[in-house]
């Protein structure tokens, strides 16, 4: 009845009929997954829903039925559906479960393993990847005890998408707290069946990635930091994602989303940056595109820095920062099987770049063009040049995410290799 073979339609994107089932949870964006029940559908997954008590307050099973094309499930007690499929066998009869909308009293149980109705009952008792999608307003969202659990069910494994900041169900309300759309969420479960699926190039190896600028402070509300969009990096940890890898991002302060299935680490400082990075190994491959800054201030201020007439300007100290990529490619048992780093120039692109790999001590370098022609700053695409020991490969200008894919690709080729020839 159920198909649960998977089968991609293209090399990257496409994951196709896997069996989902949906935990719509009890909160105005229950409508929202009537949208996400037919996006899955279209892409040739199947989906069996649970509503909880309060989800039937906004949305009917009956509508849900007829969207699914399958019965929807709403009783933990019901005598027909424990002897014909039972809360057990519900949750094990999927490839993924998805909870939609996510809310603080089904987080909050969860975190503490009640089990007093079906949908916790079937959460509680799953051996499947969990997915949830919280939606809330924002003053019960940042609530401590909200934020307490979130902290627990992700030491527990469980997979967030969302929530996004913005205007709530409630006049004149807006922040954290709405749930991520229907693609988003759509986006997110591919990204996880893929992962557990074993025949992809990176399925079983750790990649750590960094992205972004680094901030470093002059006082508490001032810092130095620099253009770097984060846009690269994010795109190669979502690409390493897609091909099954488990994905580390430290990411210095962008304004991009996490990108599905991939285990974020949100840093400010360089130093900061190092230390996330030295936490996460080992690592099969680290990826160190973040433009980290060279010095940070010495002399930053613990206090707020006056516009004092009498002290004049004040006058700024610095000192180097630790080199992340030349650090970690030093050798040693926690170094990478692969490590890659990047270099931004804007004259001389190859031959710096050359001269960079050697004195970095890492295995490649994706040099990238930033004068303005280029395009990188910023934008949505790149030109780079793949330096490595052998030589060097020029890339035809292409889509960030086009580069990190390629890059990931001859790095899950290279670990083929590697493996091969031991
Ligand atoms: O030396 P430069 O900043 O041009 O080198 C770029 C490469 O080195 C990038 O991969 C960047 O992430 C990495 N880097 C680093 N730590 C630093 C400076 C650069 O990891 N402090």
């Amino acid at each position: 009845m159920l198909s649960c073979d998977a089968s991609d339609e293209t090399q990257h994107t496409t994951v196709t009929g896997k069996r989902i089932l949906l935990i719509i949870g009890g909160g105005i964006a229950a409508y929202k997954c009537l949208d996400l029940i037919r996006r899955l559908r279209e892409r040739g997954h199947s989906v069996r829903t649970v509503m909880t008590a309060s989800a039937q307050q906004f949305i009917t099973p009956l509508a849900v039925g007829a969207i699914s094309g399958d019965r929807v499930f709403t009783d933990l007690f019901d005598r027909a559906d424990e002897h014909d499929v039972g809360h057990i066998r519900l949750s094990r009869e999927a490839d993924l479960v998805v909870v939609a909308p996510a809310t603080a009293d089904l987080l909050a149980k969860m975190a503490c393993g009640l089990a007093d109705d079906l949908a916790s009952a079937v959460l509680l008792a799953t051996d499947k990847p969990v997915l949830v999608a919280p939606a809330m307003n924002p003053r019960m969202w940042l609530n401590p005890a909200t934020k307490r659990n979130v902290a627990t069910l992700q030491a527990d494994g469980i997979h967030f998408v969302g929530p996004n900041v913005g205007e709530m169900a409630e006049q004149g309300e807006a922040g954290p707290g709405r749930m991520a759309e229907p693609l988003e969420i759509v986006a997110a479960i591919e990204t996880l069946l893929r992962k557990s699926d074993p025949d992809l190039p990176l399925a079983g190896r750790h990649v750590v990635v960094t992205s972004g600028p680094t901030h470093e402070p002059i006082d508490p509300v001032r810092y130095i930091a620099n253009r770097s969009s984060g846009k690269q990096g994010h795109a190669i940890a979502q690409a390493a994602a897609e091909l099954g890898a488990r994905v580390t991002l430290v990411s210095g302060p962008v304004t991009l989303p996490d990108p599905p299935g991939v285990q974020v680490v949100h840093v400010e400082t360089a130093q900061q940056m190092l230390e996330a990075v030295r936490a996460a190994l080992p690592a099969d491959v680290g990826i160190f595109a973040a433009a980290v800054a060279d010095w940070r201030v010495a002399n930053a201020s613990q206090q707020k820095i006056k516009k004092d007439k009498s002290s004049g300007t004040p006058t700024l100290k610095f000192v180097e920062n630790p080199d992340i990529l030349k650090t970690i490619s030093e050798r040693g048992p926690m170094r990478p099987g692969l490590v890659i780093g990047f270099a931004a120039e804007t004259e001389n692109v190859v031959e710096l770049a050359i001269k960079k790999r050697r004195a970095k001590g890492c295995d490649w370098i994706v040099a990238n063009d930033v004068s303005a022609e280029g395009g990188a700053m910023g934008g949505d695409r790149n030109t780079v040049h793949l330096i490595t020991a052998q030589g060097t490969e020029s890339w035809p200008p292409m889509a960030k995410i086009e580069v990190a894919r390629r890059l990931v690709e001859r790095a899950a080729e290279h670990l083929k290799q590697s493996q091969v020839n031991v």
